[in-house]
């Protein structure tokens, strides 16, 4: 999967984290086509949650400190996303579950980037052009 500039935020630091999941979705992307071993997606599942926990831990950071009025609903969809890449880690073990892999990895982090983090970019951009007026 490609980073597009229509992905950006418009948050530079969560825009970085952001195409380092779209490299993480890359990497589920070839597993999936067989390019890379079905061995590799269970380390490639536990990388990618660690990952994903610091990325929203930043997240969360950054709505506190803008007070962003959406943060308790926000922060229920990441602690959704980290329980379902937990309860992955073990499925993958058990079956070879190469059908529902990409649609489970985009909507979590695709489409949550998207549709969750892109109105938090907008508010947080009006909060510091706020800011600068004040
Ligand atoms: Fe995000
Ligand atoms: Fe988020």
């Amino acid at each position: 999967m490609q980073w597009k500039p229509e992905y950006a935020i418009g948050i530079a630091e969560i825009d970085r984290q952001h195409q380092t999941l779209i490299e993480f979705v890359t990497e589920f992307e070839d597993a999936v086509a067989g390019k890379v071993h079905w061995n590799t997606v269970q380390p490639l599942i536990v990388r990618a949650r660690e990952f994903v926990k610091f990325h929203f831990a930043v997240e969360e950071s950054l709505m506190q400190i803008v007070n962003y009025p959406r943060l308790v609903a926000h922060r229920a969809e990441h602690l959704y996303v980290l329980k379902q890449f937990a309860a992955l880690e073990h499925r993958v073990l058990r079956q070879e579950m190469k059908a529902e892999l990409m649609p489970l990895i985009s909507a979590w982090l695709v489409d949550h980037m998207t549709d969750s983090d892109g109105p938090f970019g907008r508010y947080a951009l009006g909060f510091a052009s706020a800011s600068r007026a004040a």
